[in-house]
């Protein structure tokens, strides 16, 4: 299934765009020139991830190192903060017990297209 999300800026605009697919809520979320979509309800108490906030995290590094990285690919709950990998949908802190379900974008023709 193909979801038509919107034109490629009008969910630049909006930084987050939420649609229905197949009954769940899907969140579309712009990050520079790419996009990415993941389940909008935090497996946590239900959260609107579209509500979060992206950033980095702290990244593996020698010892006695403190490396930032994957700016802009986490995404934080708006509730209680916990954070997702925006590419695979993982939770940072337990990746084998808690994520979020993603879903392949594409654009066509100007407009954002989410794979279902
Ligand atoms: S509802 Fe998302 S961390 Fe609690």
């Amino acid at each position: 299934m193909e979801v038509r999300v919107g034109t490629v800026e009008e969910v630049r605009r909006a930084g987050c765009r939420i649609v229905e697919i197949g009954g769940r809520d899907v969140g579309v979320i712009s990050v520079g020139e790419e996009f990415f979509a993941i389940g909008d309800k935090c497996p946590h108490q239900g959260a609107s991830m579209c509500a979060g906030s992206l950033s980095g995290t702290m990244v593996a590094s020698a010892p006695h190192e403190y490396v930032y990285g994957q700016d802009d690919r986490v995404i934080r709950c708006p509730w209680h903060g916990w954070e997702f990998d925006l590419e695979t949908g993982r939770s940072l802190l337990e990746p084998q017990r808690s994520g979020l379900r993603t879903y392949p974008v594409t654009t066509d023709d100007g407009h954002v297209v989410v794979h279902a």
